[in-house]
């Protein structure tokens, strides 16, 4: 018998600010999961400012009645930030109504059914001030790097390599690699985390689901795409899959996303413990959080904080580091994201203002004005 892991998020409101998320939200949605009779376990937990319901079910994946509990779970926690006026009280709950699934409507969703193994250890992960082609360098590291997983080298049932679903996020299309034998296609893709993500992971030795991320599609609003977010993943572990370790290893050398101050910063993903899983620096540095469980008859043994084990302070140390070093950069790219892929903006404002300023280079010295060509861009 089938059971459906589904790890549901959103940002509810931040206390204080961005960095974390309130004792009462979390107390909120601890008593409606209890209440509901749709689920065999659940936790609650947040990395940052952000929600993180985990849910163990037999419904499927895209099951509204389980997409309707937690954006209700949402809508009750929205009521209490709001009347503590927590920042951005109800922030990802783009629409008023809901209508079956909640992709699209502002949470993040990361879901996957399969038949539970003679045992079952799987991670979720949960990342802050990033988005969801953070992923894209780990899950590569896991699934086709045989530095970072000797189990490719040397588990019989890893050998054959790994099959790679990857989403454009802005043409909305989805292609698959099969892995080792198209790795050079699939960089060329993931290289460019802001566009092309890695939405699942299957064996290609069992054909079984072994990872999945809360990518989803864009929507162009007002000219500009919105809707990337702090985002989730859920991994399977040992036997034909990565043990724990090598599924944690990537995590061991930080490297870059995009998330940080304002959603416009590049920064270091800082892997933490839950218990250090605020950021406040600058609003950051990026975090990420992992946690351990044994899935027993669908029940969630766990979690373990992956993280908090002091192998991984050295990574911390170099995260701050780096985080360090591109805060000198300031207002500057690379630490500041290209005009295209900021979250705030106030160019379209300050070219307005400064429009008649602006005169052409002409090649023989003439000079006209080009404030209107300048404003179609
Ligand atoms: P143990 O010997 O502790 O069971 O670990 C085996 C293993 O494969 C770890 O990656
Ligand atoms: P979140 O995406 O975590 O809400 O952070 C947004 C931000 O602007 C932080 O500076
Ligand atoms: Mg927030
Ligand atoms: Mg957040
Ligand atoms: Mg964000």
């Amino acid at each position: 018998e089938k059971i459906t892991l589904s790890v549901i998020k959103a940002d509810i409101g931040g206390y204080v600010g961005h960095s974390s998320v309130h004792p009462r939200l979390l107390e909120t949605a601890e008593r409606c999961l209890a209440a509901s009779k749709l689920l065999i376990d659940y936790r609650v937990a947040h990395v940052g400012d952000d929600i993180n319901l985990i849910m163990t079910h037999k419904y499927g994946v895209d099951c509204p009645e389980i997409h309707h509990l937690a954006w209700n779970v949402f809508l009750q926690c929205t009521e209490v930030a709001r009347e503590l006026k927590l920042y951005g009280a109800g922030q990802d709950l783009l629409s008023d109504a809901f209508s079956g699934n909640v992709k699209g409507m502002g949470p993040g969703v990361a879901e996957m059914e399969f038949e539970e193994r003679k045992s079952e250890p799987v991670i979720v992960f949960a990342a802050d001030k990033t988005e969801p082609g953070a992923w894209n360098f780990p899950l590569y590291k896991m699934f086709a790097d045989p530095f970072n997983t000797i189990g490719l080298v040397i588990d019989p049932k890893m050998h054959q390599g790994f099959r790679f679903e990857v989403y454009d996020l802005i043409k909305n299309e989805r292609v698959e690699f099969s892995l080792p034998e198209e790795l050079y296609d699939l960089l060329v893709f993931i290289g460019a985390p802001g566009r092309y993500c890695i939405k699942a992971v299957y064996s290609k030795t069992t054909g079984e689901i072994a990872a999945v991320s809360s990518t989803q599609r864009l929507n162009l609003m007002a000219g500009r795409y919105v809707g990337k977010d702090d985002p989730v993943c859920i991994v399977r572990c040992q036997s034909g899959l990565p043990a724990v370790g090598e599924a944690l290893e990537p995590f061991a050398s930080p490297h870059l996303v995009a998330g940080w101050m304002r959603g416009s910063h590049i920064g270091p993903l800082m892997p933490v413990g839950l218990n250090q899983s605020a950021p406040t620096r600058f609003d950051g540095p990026p975090r990420v959080v992992a946690m351990g469980f044994q899935l027993a008859q669908g029940r969630l043994v766990g979690p373990q904080d992956l993280f908090a084990d002091v192998a991984f302070d050295k990574a911390r140390q170099t995260a701050n580091e780096i985080a360090n070093y591109l805060r000198s950069l300031g207002p500057f790219e690379p630490h500041r994201l290209p005009l295209e892929d900021m979250e705030y903006t106030t160019m379209p404002e300050v070219m307005a203002k400064l429009k008649s300023r602006f005169v052409k280079v002409g090649r023989d010295g003439e000079t006209r004005r080009f404030a209107a060509e300048l404003g179609a861009k």
